[in-house]
């Protein structure tokens, strides 16, 4: 198994022999259950790791606005427009939760947002990808925010308390999110022209093989998953979550009276599971160093909203010092 890890570049797990006593004990309270508290003492590893994560799934959330944006001056109602707005806000403000919980790690919110900016820091797949119709709106509701649900459920059991608590209100939100994509192709589909019912399946079509790589690559080739789930910050690995999502994913897809862009795709009776092709992973690759559909503009669109919105910040900070002076006097 080591020899496996190290060719993969995973990161080795230490035996609790190996521990020195502050890390056995740490180890211990994560195998007891008991939350680690940003006051506790934690391996500088356990610490990286979290900021890593935390602030790549803050980034998520925000750079996850953008492609939604696209269609907000276009949706088909009012209705639809209001509702819209409100998941797009929620994206927001579960961006702000987690940077607050990252902050609670000693990290400074704007370093690692200029990681963002300059690409050291990555954030998810799936948002490299353009939203080039109604239904890719639905779409993402159902399939992407479907994906984030069930890996972010876990994450409500993840180990460090602050990241744990902000996954709670996250996950409520996300269910909201779900429902509200679904329901847009399933009226689309049961009330749709025949052009409209091809639009979903055009949507679908495009995002199926990025909604799973959202979980991250193979078990075998994830360098950080060994260590994550030691230190239960993951509690399930990436492939576990994957077939999770697929297999509650694909009977809403017959609901909806679509099919995935699969051909290996059917129920294996012997496993309980879903079998699926194999996804392209030269194109995970790609996205990841820069080389998705959008990855240029989503960052240069991130980039002029920090630096439009300076004077923004710069008046927040006068108005508090003004009102800190006014309660001194
Ligand atoms: N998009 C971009 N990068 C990814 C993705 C993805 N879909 N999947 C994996 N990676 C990156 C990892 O961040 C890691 O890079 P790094 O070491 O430079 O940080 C590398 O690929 C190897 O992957 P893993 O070893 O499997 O990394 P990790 O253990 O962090 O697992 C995962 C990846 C599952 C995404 C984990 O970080 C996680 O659960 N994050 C929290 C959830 C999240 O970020 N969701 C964002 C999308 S949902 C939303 O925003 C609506």
């Amino acid at each position: 198994m080591y020899a496996q890890l190290v060719e993969t570049g995973a990161k080795r797990v230490k035996s609790l022999d190996e521990m020195s006593p502050e890390e056995r004990a740490f180890q211990e309270r994560i195998d007891a259950e008991i939350k680690i508290e940003p006051k506790n003492w934690m391996p500088d590893g356990y610490r990286q790791t979290l900021i890593r994560q935390i602030s790549q799934h803050a980034h998520s959330e925000v750079v996850g606005m953008l492609p939604e944006g696209n269609w907000v001056t276009r949706a088909p109602t009012l209705k639809r427009k209001l509702q819209l707005m409100a998941k797009i806000q929620d994206e927001a403000g579960h961006g702000l939760y987690l940077y607050s919980a990252m902050e609670t790690l000693g990290a400074d919110r704007d370093e690692e947002i200029e990681k963002l900016h300059n690409g050291k820091a990555k954030y998810s797949s799936i948002f490299n990808y353009p939203t080039l119709s109604w239904a890719d709106i639905g779409t993402i509701g159902w399939l992407v925010d479907g994906a984030a649900i069930v890996n972010q459920v876990v994450l409500q059991r993840t180990s460090y308390g602050p990241y744990s608590r902000a996954m709670i209100r996250i996950c409520k939100e996300e269910s909201f999110h779900q429902r509200q994509g679904y329901q847009i192709l399933l009226d689309l589909m049961r009330h749709g022209t025949d052009e409209q019912k091809q639009m979903v399946q055009d949507s679908i079509n495009r995002f199926w093989w990025p909604a799973l790589m959202m979980f991250g690559p193979h078990d075998d080739d994830s360098p950080n998953s060994q260590q994550s789930m030691a230190w239960k910050i993951k509690r399930k690995s990436n492939d576990e979550l994957r077939q999770m999502f697929i297999d509650q994913t694909v009977p809403q897809l017959e609901f909806l009276g679509c099919t995935a862009p699969d051909p290996d795709l059917k129920w294996n009776e012997e496993r309980g599971h879903y079998d699926f092709g194999e996804i392209n992973w030269q194109e995970f690759y790609d996205v990841l160093k820069g080389n998705g559909p959008c990855n240029r503009e989503r960052i240069a669109t991130r980039k002029k909203a920090i630096e439009e919105g300076a004077w923004v910040r710069e008046a927040a900070v006068a108005y508090a010092e003004k009102q800190k002076q006014r309660a001194a006097a």
